[in-house]
């Protein structure tokens, strides 16, 4: 059995920060982790704020030590949307075949899906991968990468086995 990996799930939303609104997307995607198999060790929502949200990825990335970040909302093009800015300044290498995956299998599913800017990206030990906002985009989003996700944490941290293999 593979080592259980560490989880966090970041909403941003100014009103679900605010109390104002139900984070379904954050609730759920909690859900399909742990169904994955990894284990939620972080769960909050914040507004969207370049400075909040960068300073939280790099206090679940440094001082938590999470091996994996999963954002959900803010990718978008409304003048609000910066988790892809916040997420560019905390990360890095980048990892753009997370992000370019996502996209061209949403594009099957919507042409909307042109409009989401996420960025994925690793910094120390920890996978930062950003997802639309909504429940339906981000679960199809994620469904895109999953399987890769373990392996990818496991190179990482520093695996050595072969990649047929791990
Ligand atoms: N991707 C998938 N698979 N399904 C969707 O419904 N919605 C798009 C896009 N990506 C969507 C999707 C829409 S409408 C927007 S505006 C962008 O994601 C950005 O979403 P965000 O601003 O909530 O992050």
């Amino acid at each position: 059995m593979r080592e259980e990996y560490s989880c966090g799930i970041l909403t941003m939303s100014d009103k679900g920060s605010r109390g104002e609104r139900e984070d379904t997307s954050g609730k759920n995607l909690r859900e399909i982790m742990r169904a994955a198999g990894f284990k939620i060790d972080a769960y909050q929502i914040i507004p969207d704020n370049e400075k909040i949200i960068s300073a939280t990825l790099k206090d679940w990335a440094d001082s938590r030590g999470l091996d994996l970040i999963i954002t959900t909302g803010g990718t978008g093009v409304s003048p609000s949307d910066v988790t892809p800015e916040a997420t560019a300044e905390v990360i890095d290498r980048e990892l753009p075949g997370i992000a370019e995956a996502m996209r061209q299998a949403s594009f099957r599913i919507t042409p909307h899906a042109v409009l989401s800017r996420a960025r994925c990206g690793i910094r120390g030990n920890c996978l930062i991968i950003n997802l639309p906002g909504s429940k339906k985009a981000a679960q199809e989003n994620i469904a895109v990468v999953l399987s890769a996700l373990p392996h990818a944490i496991y190179k990482i941290k520093g695996g050595t086995a072969d990649c047929g293999h791990a």
